[in-house]
C-alpha cells in the first residue's frame, strides 16, 4: 500500500505537518504502508499558467511545464491513499496547495459534449485517480471553527472534482503559533483515527 501526503504549509514541522504525521501514524498502525510526503513549498512545482493544454478543449495535451509535477502525477496514479493538508491562508487554501490542484488538472479526463452544430454545450469527466481514498487536513489560527468554512468547502470540492473518496476530515483551530497542535491530544487523536479510517473504510 502506498500513501502520498501533501503538506501545503510553508512551515515544516508545524501544525499541518504534525497532523499529517498523525494521520500517517494511524494508517501505519493498521498496515505496512510505503509513505511519500511532499512539502509543496520545497518541491519544484511551477505555477499553472492557465494555458488549458491539458483540457479536452485543447485535445488533452501534456502539460508543457516540466518540473517535479511530471513524476508526482505518475506516482499519484499508482498511490492507494492520498492526504492533502493546508493551513487557512486568508480564509482558503494555501497558495501552494491551490497550485497543486491546478497542476493536477491533467488527471481529469473530460469528454466534451457538443450540439448538432458542433458548439460546446457541456462536458463529462472522469479522473485517473478516481475512487482512491483521501483525508483532508486543515489548521487555522482563529478559535472559531467558522473561520475555515470556505477552506473546508474548497478542499472538499476539490476532492470531489478528482472523484476521490474522502474518508475523514481533520480540522484544528486556535493554532496561530508554530506547531501549537503538538499539545492538543484530542486533535492529534482525531488525526490518528482519520489515518485508521484511510485503511479500514
Ligand atoms: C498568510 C497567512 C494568512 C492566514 N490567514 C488566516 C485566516 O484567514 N484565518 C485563520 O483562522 N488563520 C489564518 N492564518 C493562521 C494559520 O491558518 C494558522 O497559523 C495555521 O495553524 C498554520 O498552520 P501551519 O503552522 O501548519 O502553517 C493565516 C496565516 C498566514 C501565514
Amino acid at each position: 500500500m502506498k500513501i502520498m501526503a501533501f503538506v501545503g504549509s510553508p512551515r515544516k514541522g508545524s501544525n499541518v505537518d504534525t497532523l499529517i504525521d498523525k494521520v500517517i501514524e494511524g494508517a501505519k498502525s493498521k498496515i505496512a504502508a510505503e509513505v511519500e510526503k511532499i512539502y509543496l513549498y520545497e518541491a519544484h512545482i511551477k505555477n499553472c499558467t492557465g494555458c488549458l493544454a491539458c483540457t479536452a478543449f485543447r485535445g488533452g495535451q501534456e502539460c508543457p511545464l516540466k518540473d517535479d509535477m511530471v513524476g508526482i502525477l505518475q506516482r499519484m496514479i499508482k498511490a492507494d491513499m492520498l492526504i492533502f493538508g493546508s493551513p487557512n491562508h486568508v480564509h482558503s487554501m494555501s497558495a501552494a496547495l491551490t497550485n497543486l490542484f491546478c497542476r493536477m488538472q491533467p488527471l481529469i479526463k473530460m469528454q466534451a459534449i457538443k450540439d448538432e452544430s458542433g458548439k460546446l454545450i457541456g462536458a463529462t469527466a472522469t479522473t485517473l485517480i478516481s475512487g482512491k481514498k483521501a483525508v483532508m487536513v486543515a489548521s487555522q489560527g482563529d478559535f472559531s471553527p467558522s473561520a475555515s468554512a470556505l477552506l473546508l468547502r474548497v478542499l472538499d470540492s476539490n476532492l470531489k472534482d478528482f472523484r476521490l473518496k474522502k474518508v475523514a476530515e481533520v480540522f484544528s483551530t486556535g493554532n496561530l503559533e508554530t506547531a501549537n497542535v503538538k499539545n492538543k491530544e484530542a486533535d492529534l487523536q482525531q488525526a490518528f483515527e482519520a489515518g485508521v479510517k484511510l485503511v479500514v473504510l
